[in-house]
């Protein structure tokens, strides 16, 4: 079944529920450091507002284990959205219950209410059925825009589509589908993607798929040590999974006989992870036994370079080093700058790599940023996600 856009569907008068993803990191003076998934919820927003539907906005934030905790509460949410639409956004005190049921009673049209963290409730993971139905209980209409959320059967994602009786998906929803499937349908070739971050355990399931969809692979950060290793080369102190080795060993072999899959050949190794190590650059085999390599190297900057410049499809999620700290932060962005300026249909997607192409102040030439991390990838496997099938009815 065709999904319904939150713009097929009649909203006058309606109590839209509207599960937005605002799991934005926070600092410790509890002040939202990156407000990009708020910014992109916007047009939603605003298109219901002028629909003439009440808006009640409701998303997680953090884990805080089903239990009610100020630290996690949405306040300086509501707060930036404020700022950011330039009209009074009303924060709710819960998620469901009687005092938010007589809160949105008296909410007129155009008005906007953002209820408190769901996953205060322990039921909202759980997908349990009676915390969908106090949910559902709130609204006419349930908009979902979550995409980021989209990869988890939770109460607010999945269970409480089976109550309501008009569902349909927010703007970024629709584009973010619409965008990955270009990649995962009918990608223009060559296609080619680009992995990278700490675990290669995290990423078996992409990796997997994507040795069958991909021209090109090319692995960089702290998963591509795991791979050297299983590869024979000696990586010093670096990063490696054990348990992952014979893995990564029958995944180069079946790789090898399908696409162009490549490794680093150069790195930028230092004594240990601190900004004042000494540090040097090495090829494969000169890596130090006793030293940790932290970045790619620039002879790896220009192979993937070169790659990046011929694709015609690209996907990108992990950064290439430990690009939080300067001297290592050289190949993430190089690869960054190169992304911008290829000719391919970009997309980016991960929290770290999205971080990435902000700080290097590309992400205006990138074709679709992902908002969601987990969501992105799992999409990319190929496997059905609980929030967007929900809304297939
Ligand atoms: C994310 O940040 O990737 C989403 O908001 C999902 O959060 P979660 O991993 O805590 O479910």
């Amino acid at each position: 079944m065709p999904i319904q856009r939150v713009d097929q569907i009649g909203l006058k008068g309606e109590r839209v529920f509207v599960r937005v993803d605002y799991n934005v990191p926070l600092n410790e003076k509890r002040e939202i450091t990156d407000d990009t998934r708020i910014v992109a919820s916007l047009q939603t927003v605003h298109y219901i507002c002028s629909a003439g539907g009440k808006v009640i906005l409701a998303s997680h934030l953090g884990r805080p284990k089903g239990k009610k905790d100020p630290k996690y509460s949405l306040a300086p949410v509501a707060e930036r959205l404020s700022l950011l639409l330039n009209k009074k956004v009303l924060m709710a005190t819960d998620c469901i219950g009687e005092e938010v049921k007589a809160q949105i009673e008296s909410m007129k049209e155009g008005e906007i209410l953002l209820l408190e963290n769901l996953r205060f409730y322990p039921e909202e993971e759980k997908n349990e059925a009676s915390f969908s139905k106090a949910l559902a209980s709130l609204c006419d209409v349930y908009i979902n825009d979550a995409f980021g959320a989209a990869h988890r059967a939770h109460a607010s994602t999945e269970g409480m589509t089976h109550y309501v009786r008009k569902v349909g998906a927010g703007f970024l929803m629709m584009k973010e589908i619409e965008s990955l499937e270009k990649a995962l349908v009918h990608p223009k070739r060559p296609y080619l993607a680009i992995l990278g971050g700490a675990k290669v355990s995290d990423k078996i399931g992409v990796i997997r798929n994507l040795i069958n969809k991909v021209d090109t692979l090319l692995i960089g950060g702290g998963m591509a040590y795991t791979f050297l290793k299983a590869n024979g080369i000696e990586v010093g102190k670096s990063l490696v999974e054990m348990d992952q080795i014979e893995f990564s060993r029958s995944l180069l072999n079946e790789a090898r006989s399908k696409i162009k899959l490549i490794l680093p050949s150069d790195h930028v190794a230092a004594e240990k992870m601190d900004l004042e190590a000494q540090r040097k650059i090495v090829k494969n085999n000169d890596i130090p036994a006793d030293w940790i390599c932290l970045d790619i190297g620039p002879e790896t900057i220009q192979t993937f370079c070169k790659e990046i410049s011929s694709a015609l499809t690209l996907f990108w999620n992990g950064p290439m080093g430990v690009f939080e700290m300067e001297p290592f932060s050289h190949g993430t962005f190089a690869i960054a700058r190169a992304v911008a300026e290829s000719p391919a249909f970009t997309i980016v997607g991960g929290g770290d790599s999205v971080a990435a192409v902000n700080q290097a102040g590309v992400a205006e030439k990138i074709n679709h940023i992902s908002t969601g991390g987990g969501a992105s990838l799992e999409f990319i496997e190929g496997k059905t996600l609980p929030g967007i099938e929900a809304l297939r009815k």
